[in-house]
């Protein structure tokens, strides 16, 4: 297979990381015997500074007759200032919403090694292993937002809509899924309150019907954000809107110990998906070579399994990965003594696939 793979380091630590997960995928491509092409793009803050825009229309272009994208990060403190259509993050907005991916996954997984890097105690980290699958190219997210002024000032107004077809594909997505895990979904909202929460409602009771074998439950988001912090083993897979599942993920992360392992999958309805660690782009600690590449890596395996249909190449990639976390070969935000740089991370990740001989012919 030789597939074309565009690169959208784009800001902060972005292209840091997304080196490191080519330097894994060139391993693969090496031991497998596949021949990657790499696209290289601008996106975001770095897109901005070279011609105004946060995606170049021939960037969604490229993305779209390629067969997977990885993406690094978006944004700093350098374009904060811009207006809302021009900030670097309008620019991962858009490429979402151009290749229609309407579906994230976002595991949560926490490794048995890694506990103690939780602000979690031990016992509430037991046999967590989530599924978040969040509704990526709706709700108030893409919205119409406007200001007005009224008698006492400004008022700013962004719109909240969901259709029908937009909770029910993502919402089959999250079955489909469950099936192939513990059978169970956990569907958040905030019916109490919110209209579009009691469309999805019946939405997903309806698709519910439809798979006997999978478990349904609602729950409402306040109490999910807290039973994620005490009883996170309880959850398979959970289904949410753009919003509740941006905001829910970043808790999931701290289940984890580190933003810094944890990958994602955006998919659509075509095979071309955006795989991208959760992270962001770090400006703090950008240029210094200590970010944790892992978040990025493990993307790469996502795509090797949901974009390319490569699964020895996923778990020969996931299996590196724990290695590398089992040998104490980690960065700054998970190592206990010797910290290592990004790079030192990707390359020992990257020797590992290579040296893992006939396991996985
Ligand atoms: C994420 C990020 C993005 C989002 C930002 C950068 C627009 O927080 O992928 O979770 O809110 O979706
Ligand atoms: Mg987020």
């Amino acid at each position: 297979m030789n597939p074309t793979i565009v690169l959208l380091g784009g800001d902060g630590i972005g292209p840091e990381v997304v080196a490191e997960a080519v330097k894994v995928l060139t391993a693969v491509g090496a031991r497998f015997g596949h021949g990657f092409r790499y696209e290289p793009r601008l996106i975001g803050g770095a897109s901005i500074d070279d011609d105004g825009m946060p995606l170049a229309d021939e960037t969604l272009a490229v993305c779209k007759e390629s067969h997977a994208v990885i993406l690094g990060a978006v944004g700093g403190p350098k374009w904060d200032g811009l207006p809302g259509a021009l900030r670097p993050e309008k620019g991962l907005l858009a490429l979402r919403k151009g290749l229609g991916l309407w579906a994230n996954l976002r595991p949560v997984t926490v490794h048995p090694l890694l506990t103690d890097r939780s602000p979690l105690k031990a016992e509430r980290l037991e046999n967590v292993d989530l599924l978040f699958v969040r509704e990526l190219t709706g709700g108030v997210y893409f919205g119409e937002k406007r200001r007005d002024e009224t008698a006492r000032g400004a008022r700013a107004f962004d719109a909240l809509t969901y259709e029908e077809y937009e909770i029910e594909r993502v919402v089959r997505l999250a079955f489909r899924l469950a099936g192939q895990r513990k059978n169970k979904v956990t569907s958040v909202d905030k019916a109490n309150v919110l209209e579009t929460s009691r469309l999805w409602r019946e939405v997903a009771d309806r698709v519910a019907r439809e798979h006997a074998a999978v478990t349904l439950e609602h729950q409402l988001v306040d109490s999910c954000a807290m039973r994620l912090l005490t009883h996170a083993s309880s959850f398979d897979v959970v289904v949410t809107e753009n919003m509740f599942g941006d905001i829910l993920t970043d808790e999931g992360a701290a289940l984890v110990g580190s933003l810094g392992m944890m990958p994602s999958a955006s998919l659509g309805d075509s095979s071309v998906g955006v795989y991208e660690p959760i992270h962001g782009s770090a400006p703090d600690i950008a240029g210094k070579g200590i970010a944790n590449p892992l978040g990025t890596v493990l993307s790469v395996a996502m795509m090797l399994r949901h974009s390319l249909a490569l699964h020895d190449e996923a778990l020969a990639v996931e299996a590196a990965v724990d290695a590398a976390v089992r040998e104490g070969v980690l960065t700054a935000d998970l190592a206990r003594t010797h910290a290592r740089s990004t790079s030192e991370v990707g390359s020992y990740v990257a020797r590992r696939i290579l040296e893992s001989g006939a396991a996985y012919s």
